[in-house]
């Protein structure tokens, strides 16, 4: 089956007469969701991005990436939050595991990542790493304001400027932001940069699938044509509410799992090409839900790397948590544990198995452990590590994450709770108009 499967039959144990009752709030946020009628609608340009994708802009940042691949040695994705963990978490889950470990290849750039810290020494062994070699930068910020990819492009932008010249250096240069507005949409048109533009009514976190993550992924090599068509099947599953809508039945069990006193979701992997897909979920939960004193705390393990670090207090902590699985059905790849004749390791009971048919015993061992001592257990298949059924599990979260965030009680597309840090930061600093 080619589409992504739920299984909540070990989460709904917990919670059935809760999570029933809850079915009619359910129904009725997917509705305020759709007709557009609830808290921070003026948010949702990300409900029919899909469906409303047109050819011509996947033809431009095809050819825009082309020009990228062919130019760079090099291409390094400045911004941070949403502008940055989409295009990470989906390239880091379709890239070979040690992909940066390998030389750079004709037309086949390395895609680097910068503006999501404020490190020193990050910064300094970037610039390092592109000293004397081939590099263009895509900058992305909504705001076209944000503190820490501005601080990154200005120095990429001086470096690249003095390495390629200032006239190259504006063809290696594309700018990702808003259409009118900010200091990098300015700087933009004053240097004559290439740019796309963030839709006014899509925030950064639900903006993986307009150029800000779009343009990234393209550069990596990666079929965005593909991502958007799961993505399109997904909107149209998720459309109407049903018991076979997956982004309306996970937001009404972890509502319910939340009101009967679990506050903690865990997304659990088995795959470590999941580990920043975790990262992009929980910005998209944790800057959607946490606020007004309420939302579920997002939490992520890789498992089973992390059952020998966080294991035991997932089995026997306070139970407060419930886990979600994402499970990829089929390797793209096979490998087996070989023979061994001295088996001095005691490891010929698993000689001649797939390396994946453990991993999958280990999940299987760990959901029975982990339900017998009190986790609910939401269990996601995806067929496998590709575009599609990425583009497929990317819409099924983010319609679910505003389906949920309205049963919360909340506007799931505002994080006025972001500008705290910035407001004491520019007063520390001491950036005009913030001195009192
Ligand atoms: O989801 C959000 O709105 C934030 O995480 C932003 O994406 C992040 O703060 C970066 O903002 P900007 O794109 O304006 O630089």
């Amino acid at each position: 089956m080619k589409t992504i499967q739920l299984d909540i039959q070990h989460a709904v144990s917990y919670v059935e007469k809760e999570y029933k009752a809850l079915e009619p709030e359910a129904v009725k946020a997917l509705s305020v969701l759709e007709e557009g009628t609830g808290a921070g609608n003026d948010f949702l340009g990300w409900l029919d991005l899909p469906s409303g994708t047109d050819e011509a802009l996947i033809d431009r940042i095809n050819a825009t990436a082309q020009r990228l691949r062919e130019n760079c040695d090099y291409v390094v994705c400045v911004g941070i939050g949403g502008s940055y963990l989409g295009a990470k978490a989906v390239n880091t889950a379709l890239q070979d595991n040690f992909a940066d470990y390998y030389a750079p290849r004709p037309k086949e750039p390395k895609v680097l990542y910068a503006g999501q810290n404020i490190g020193e020494e990050y910064l300094t062994e970037l610039g390092k790493l592109l000293e004397g070699k081939r590099f263009g930068i895509i900058v992305i910020s909504k705001s076209g304001t944000t503190t820490e990819p501005a601080i990154a492009f200005r120095l990429l932008r001086d470096q690249l400027e003095k390495q390629a010249g200032k006239d190259a250096a504006k063809s290696l240069i594309v700018a990702i932001t808003d259409g009118s507005k900010g200091a990098l949409r300015q700087m933009a048109d004053e240097e004559g940069y290439e740019t796309y533009v963030i839709p006014d009514n899509v925030g950064g976190r639900f903006s993986v699938l307009t150029p800000v993550g779009l343009l990234p992924i393209a550069v990596a090599g990666h079929d965005i044509k593909k991502l958007i068509n799961g993505a399109a099947d997904m909107e149209r599953t998720t459309l109407h509410s049903s018991e076979e809508n997956p982004s309306m039945i996970y937001a009404q069990l972890r509502n319910a799992l939340y009101r009967s006193g679990k506050k903690i979701e865990i997304l659990v992997n088995f795959d470590p090409k999941l580990h920043y897909f975790s990262e992009w979920w929980k910005q998209l939960y944790g800057e959607s839900e946490g606020k007004d004193g309420k939302g579920i705390f997002p939490a992520s393990v890789d498992f089973t790397t992390d059952l020998h670090s966080m294991g035991q207090w997932i089995q026997d902590g306070e139970r407060t948590i419930f886990e979600t699985v994402l499970s990829v059905r089929k390797p793209a790849v096979e490998k087996r544990v070989p023979e061994n004749a001295a088996n001095l390791d005691g490891m010929n009971y698993i000689a001649g198995k797939r390396i994946d048919e453990v991993n999958k015993m280990a999940e299987l061992g760990t959901q029975m452990a982990h339900v017998e001592g009190g986790v609910p257990n939401i269990r996601i298949e995806i067929p496998s590590l590709d575009e599609y059924s990425l583009g497929q599990l990317i819409y099924f979260f983010e319609k679910a994450c505003g389906i949920s965030g309205y049963m919360l009680g909340v506007n799931p597309f505002n994080q006025p709770g972001v500008e705290a840090y910035k407001r004491n930061m520019f007063k520390l600093l001491k950036k005009p108009g913030y001195t009192d």
